[in-house]
C-alpha cells in the first residue's frame, strides 16, 4: 500500500502528491498534512486549498495514545484498556494514574500517589474569602470555574510550565484540590459550613463526606455509594478530543498555566450540549413529570421544537459503552436509594425512544449523561452539582492530554484559520455620507 494520496486539480491541471500519516491500526484512521494543501495552488497569489471543518468534524488536532474510541462499535480504550475492565476492577486513581502515566501502577507507585493526592487536599484557607464574593445562589459551576482560576494565583510557579518537577506538582494538586473546591461550592450555595477533607477516606467516600457530612465526626459512605461515585468518575476521566479537552489543549498551547486552563476546560463543559447535559436531562425529566406526558413530548422532539436531553452522541452511533455499565449500575444504586417518580419516567423515556423510528434512523441512543444524571439523583447529589462532577473526573482526563500536549515535538499554539466570505478591501464613508 502506497504511503502517498494523490490530488489531481482540474482548475490547473497539475498533480499533487500528499504524504500520509497513520494511527495506530486502520480503525484509527489516516490523515493528510493540512499545511500541505497550501501547496495546491491555481496561481502565486492564490493562499492555496484550507480543510473547512466547522465543529472539527474531521480533524485531527493532534498526535495522541491516551484514550481510543471507535464509535461504530461502541469501543472505549484508555491507554489500550477496555473501559468495560477498568469500571470493573479498577479504581479513580488508579485510572487517573494510568491515564497521566500511560502505564497501570505497580503496587508501590500505586501507594505514593494516592498519599501524594491525599495529602494535597486541602485548600489555602484564603479561598474561603473567595467563595464568599458570590450571590446565595451562584451555580457552583459558575463558583467552580472562577475558583480553579483563582487558584493559579496560590501558586505562581506553576506558570513554568516548562518545568517538568512543577508540572507533576500541578498535575497532583489539581486533582487532589478539584473535589475540594467542589464540595466547597455546594456547601456554600446551601449555606452550609464548609466540611474539610478526611484523609482516612478514599477519593470518592472523601467527596461524599465533604459534600454530605453533618454532625457526626467520621462520615460513613454507602460502600456501593461510594464505588458507583468511583466508577462514575473513571467512566468519565477522558474521551479524547472532545470540546472541554480541545478548550485546554488551545488554552494550555499559549504556554498559560495549568490552573487557568483547567478552570478553560471546565467552562466548556458547563455547556448544554456538553457536560451540562446531565443536568438538563434531571429538568426535562421533571417537565416531563408523568410516564403518560411522554408520548406528547417526544412528539414535540420530532417536531424539531427541542432535543431530547441525554440523546445522541457525536462519536457514539451505536450504544455508549459508559451508558450500559451506567444502566446496570444504577439498578444496583436504586435497591440501596429506592425508585421515584422521575426514574420511572426516564426508564419508559428510553424504551420509547429506542424504539421510535424518528431515534432509531438517527441513531440517537441514549447517552452517558442520560444515566449518570439519574443515579446521581437518586444518590441525593442536586442536579447543579452533576456538570461539577463530571469536571472533578475529567480534570484526570485534561491533564493528561496537557502533558501529552506539553511533550509533543509538534506543539503549537493553537491557531485556526478561516474561510474568509467578507467584503473586499473598500473606502472608508465618513459619518454624514453613509
Ligand atoms: N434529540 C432529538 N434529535 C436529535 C438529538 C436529540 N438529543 N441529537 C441529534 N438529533 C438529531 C438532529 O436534529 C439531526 O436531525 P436531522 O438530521 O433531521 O437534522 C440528527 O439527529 C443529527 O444531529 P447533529 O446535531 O448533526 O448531531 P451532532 O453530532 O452534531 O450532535 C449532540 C451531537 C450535540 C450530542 C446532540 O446529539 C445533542 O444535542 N444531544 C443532546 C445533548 C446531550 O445529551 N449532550 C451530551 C453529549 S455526551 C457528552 O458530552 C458527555
Amino acid at each position: 500500500m502506497s504511503d502517498r494520496l494523490s490530488i489531481h486539480d482540474n482548475r490547473t491541471g497539475n498533480k499533487h502528491e500528499l504524504d500520509l500519516s497513520y494511527g495506530t491500526h486502520v480503525d484509527a484512521g489516516s490523515a493528510i498534512s493540512a499545511s500541505d494543501l497550501r501547496e495546491i495552488k491555481t496561481s502565486d497569489h492564490d493562499f492555496g486549498v484550507l480543510v473547512h471543518d466547522p465543529g472539527f468534524m474531521n480533524t485531527s488536532a493532534c498526535k495522541s495514545s491516551i484514550t481510543f474510541i471507535d464509535g461504530n462499535t461502541g469501543t472505549l480504550l484508555y491507554r489500550g484498556y477496555p473501559i468495560e475492565a477498568l469500571a470493573e476492577k479498577s479504581t479513580y486513581l488508579e485510572v487517573a494514574y494510568l491515564l497521566l502515566h500511560g502505564e497501570l501502577p505497580i503496587s508501590s507507585e500505586l501507594d505514593e500517589w494516592t498519599t501524594d493526592i491525599t495529602n494535597h487536599t486541602f485548600l489555602n484557607e484564603k479561598i474561603k474569602k473567595f467563595l464568599d464574593g458570590f450571590r446565595y445562589d451562584a451555580h457552583p459551576m459558575g463558583i467552580l470555574v472562577s475558583a480553579l482560576a483563582a487558584l493559579s494565583t496560590f501558586y505562581p510557579k506553576s506558570r513554568n510550565v516548562h518545568d517538568q518537577d512543577i508540572r507533576d506538582r500541578s498535575i497532583r494538586r489539581l486533582i487532589a484540590k478539584i473535589p475540594t473546591l467542589a464540595a466547597f461550592a455546594y456547601r456554600y450555595s446551601v449555606g452550609l459550613p464548609y466540611a474539610y477533607p478526611d484523609n482516612d477516606l478514599s477519593y470518592s467516600a472523601n467527596f461524599l463526606n465533604m459534600m454530605f457530612r453533618a454532625t457526626e465526626t467520621k462520615y460513613d459512605a454507602d460502600p456501593v455509594l461510594e464505588r458507583t461515585l468511583d466508577v462514575c468518575l473513571i467512566l468519565h476521566a477522558d474521551h479524547e478530543q472532545n470540546c472541554s479537552t480541545s478548550a485546554m489543549r488551545a488554552v494550555g498551547s499559549s504556554d498559560a498555566d495549568p490552573y487557568v486552563s483547567v478552570s478553560a476546560a471546565t467552562a466548556a463543559l458547563y455547556g448544554p450540549l456538553h457536560g451540562g447535559a446531565n443536568e438538563r436531562v434531571l429538568e426535562m425529566l421533571a417537565e416531563i413529570g408523568n410516564v403518560k406526558n411522554i408520548g406528547h413530548y417526544i412528539d414535540k422532539v420530532k417536531q424539531g421544537e427541542f432535543r431530547l436531553m441525554g440523546f445522541g452522541h457525536r462519536v457514539y452511533k451505536n450504544l455508549d459503552p459508559r451508558a450500559k455499565i451506567l444502566k446496570e449500575l444504577a439498578e444496583k444504586v436504586f435497591e440501596v436509594t429506592g425508585r421515584n417518580r422521575l426514574l420511572d419516567v426516564a426508564m419508559e423515556l428510553e424504551k420509547v425512544a429506542l424504539n421510535d423510528e424518528y431515534f432509531v434512523k438517527r441513531k440517537l441512543y441514549p447517552n452517558v449523561d442520560f444515566y449518570s444524571g439519574i443515579i446521581y439523583q437518586a444518590m441525593g447529589i442536586p442536579v447543579e452539582m452533576f456538570p461539577v462532577l463530571f469536571a472533578i473526573a475529567r480534570t484526570s482526563g485534561w491533564l493528561s492530554h496537557w502533558e501529552e500536549m506539553r511533550k509533543d515535538p509538534e506543539l503549537r499554539i493553537a491557531r485556526p484559520r478561516q474561510l474568509y466570505t467578507g467584503y473586499a478591501k473598500r473606502d472608508y464613508v465618513q459619518l454624514a455620507s453613509r
